[in-house]
């Protein structure tokens, strides 16, 4: 007997995108949050720098959305930046009356104020922040809230499978009189009773991250494996601009580091970036040197270690005072001082490393999908503010404006009778348990690292080739397996990494230019700006063949 629930709206994914949208949308309807093993498991806990928007008189709308179009290489949406950047101060205004502890500070007025900081793009102070783990002060915040509220049941390591549309069960919910593919719910995994489960719902909202964990290094915790962006896309939403993985350029390097991010607030205080030989080199890049759109610092940063053979390059901010740097960055001065590296008096060793999907699941304004019913928010969600590089701090933003955004068009359709169609249980029938579970690390690890190597920050057609190529073999073993045996954790993310995979893989060799975070030795130069265009992958329109791999 398979378990159902039952909730008006469920948000797959409780990162900053996941619990804003429930918060917002509790006194209206009942709502189920699911989150994968292991708390926490999505970005935003580890979120650093902190959330952009314009907060002092001196800066300007016009300013913000200047600096995201430049950072985004000319492919940003127009109304999708206008838009964000015009919903930060409320959005910010409404953190600070749930209580986040932002720092602020006390002007010569004697009025206090938020304090910004500043990050590469930005041509203003304008991160608002709490030190340097915003993240933790948010999900923090917001999980005690949603927590406390009656409407909202989270189910912890609950992992969704697939979605379940009308398209695939040919049927559809009774007030539905037209053929629109509507989504009805999805299957779940029930990590604690190994069961799969079925979670019906009336609104159903990805807000499941990104996928940086489809490269070998990345700042990333093990969750972001691009499951929305998978499950959206084997359901028929259209996927965009998955060539454009965003990689940091400054990851601690350190052995026993596991990708430890040092915030780009560094370099917003003061922090150079210097070869192994002590000199600084930002400045032959770009005229805004350290402070450069993250695409290019990290390019210039690749371009250097290779260009020397050296395994790393160094970001100092020595120069500051101790009280200075321990004050804004605690959590980093700690962490690197727990790895033998005292920043307030020598440079710290950075590498770059993936960590942000820029592309994703398309949506309008309100994080509507391709498909009715399904909303996708947060790095999971291609809304078009991104565009080809993303700046910092704009993320945060996202996952804020569009959470609210989606419980207004949640709320504005709530009146409307529902009634629950039925859905067929999840079938076991045919497979066994695993007697092999070394092809899912093994293909796990090939996958992540052939990613790297091939679809990194430098790319040429022949590494692309070969990237889909691996990318095909690992298809047939995976769907073998998948078929095969019965489904746990590991299985879902690899099959959801390995299909994003492709979905990078095929965008990166569609773009015949070198543009924002996508560059390749074969086409260096980019188009000129008014030809540049999304790529916008449609199952639909793929060959019969291609379909054929993706239905099963
Ligand atoms: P996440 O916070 O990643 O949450 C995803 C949720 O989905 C998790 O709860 C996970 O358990 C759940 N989930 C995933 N798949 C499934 C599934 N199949 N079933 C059930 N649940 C699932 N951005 C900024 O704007 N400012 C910053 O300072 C900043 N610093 C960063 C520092 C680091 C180290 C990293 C990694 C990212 C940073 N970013 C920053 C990016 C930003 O943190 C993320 O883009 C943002 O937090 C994404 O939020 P989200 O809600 O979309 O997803
Ligand atoms: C950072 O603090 O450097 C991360 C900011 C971001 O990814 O937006």
């Amino acid at each position: 007997m398979t378990n159902t629930y039952k909730h008006d709206a469920l948000i797959i994914g409780g990162g900053a995108a996941g619990l804003s949208l429930a918060l917002r949308l509790a006194d209206s309807c009942s709502i189920a949050i699911l989150n994968k093993p292991s708390n926490p498991t999505g970005n935003t806990y580890f979120a650093q720098g902190g959330i952009s928007s314009v907060m002092r008189e001196k800066d300007t709308f016009a300013s913000h959305i200047n600096d995201t179009l430049i950072a985004g290489a000319q492919l940003c949406d127009l109304e999708a930046v206008t838009f964000t950047v015009e919903h930060g101060p409320e959005n910010i205004r409404w953190l600070q009356d749930l209580g986040v502890p932002f720092n602020t500070e006390i002007f010569t007025s004697g009025k206090r104020e938020l304090h910004l900081t500043r990050e590469g793009g930005h041509s203003q102070r304008r991160v608002v922040h709490a030190a340097d783990a915003t993240g933790k002060a948010l999900s923090m915040t917001l999980e005690n809230h949603a927590r406390e509220h009656s409407n909202i049941t989270f189910y912890e390591n609950h992992i969704a499978i697939d979605l379940i549309t009308s398209a695939k069960l040919d049927t559809k919910p009774a007030q539905n009189n037209n053929d629109t593919n509507t989504c009805l719910g999805a299957y779940i995994f029930n990590n604690k009773t190994r069961h799969v489960e079925i979670f019906q719902s009336r609104y159903i909202i990805l807000a499941t991250g990104g996928a940086s964990k489809v490269y070998l290094y990345t700042t990333n915790p093990d969750g972001s494996t691009g499951d929305g962006i998978a499950m959206a896309w084997r359901a028929g939403c259209r996927v965009s601009n998955m060539e454009f993985n965003q990689f940091h350029p400054t990851c601690l390097y350190h052995p026993e580091a596991k990708s430890f991010l040092i915030s780009e607030a560094v370099r917003g205080e003061g922090g150079k970036l210097l070869l192994p030989d002590g000199q600084p080199f930002m400045h032959k890049f770009h005229p805004m040197a350290e402070l450069a759109p993250r695409d290019i610092v990290a390019r210039a940063i690749d371009h250097e270690m290779k260009r020397l053979g050296a395994p790393c390059v160094y970001l100092d901010i020595s120069h500051r005072s101790t009280a200075f740097i321990a004050s804004h960055f605690p959590t980093i001065y700690q962490r690197c001082l727990d790895y033998g590296i005292d920043m307030t008096k020598e440079p710290v060793p950075v590498v770059p490393a993936a960590h942000y999907t820029c592309g994703g699941v398309n949506t309008d304004l309100h994080g509507c999908t391709d498909i009715a019913n399904l909303y996708a928010i947060g790095e999971t969600a291609c809304t078009g503010l991104h565009g080809a590089n993303r700046m910092a701090s704009n993320s945060l933003l996202e996952c804020l404006v569009f959470a609210q955004s989606a419980a207004q068009h949640i709320q504005a359709d709530l009146h409307h009778p529902y009634c629950y169609p039925y859905l067929p249980a999840w079938d076991e029938s045919r497979v066994t348990d695993s007697d092999e579970e070394v092809v899912v690390s093994h293909n796990w690890d090939e996958l992540r690292r052939f990613m790297w190597d091939y679809v990194g920050i430098v790319r040429t057609d022949k590494r692309l080739e070969r990237a889909m190529h691996r990318a095909s073999l690992l298809e047939h073993e995976i769907d073998d397996y998948y078929s095969n045996f019965r489904i746990s954790p590991d299985l879902i993310e690899l099959r959801n990494l390995r299909l994003v995979a492709e979905l990078i893989i095929r965008s990166a060799m569609q773009r015949k230019e070198s543009r924002g975070l996508h560059f390749s030795l074969d086409y260096p130069l980019a188009d000129k700006d008014s030809a540049a265009k999304n790529t916008i992958l449609n199952p639909a329109r793929l060959s019969t063949d291609e379909k054929i791999k993706i239905i099963k």
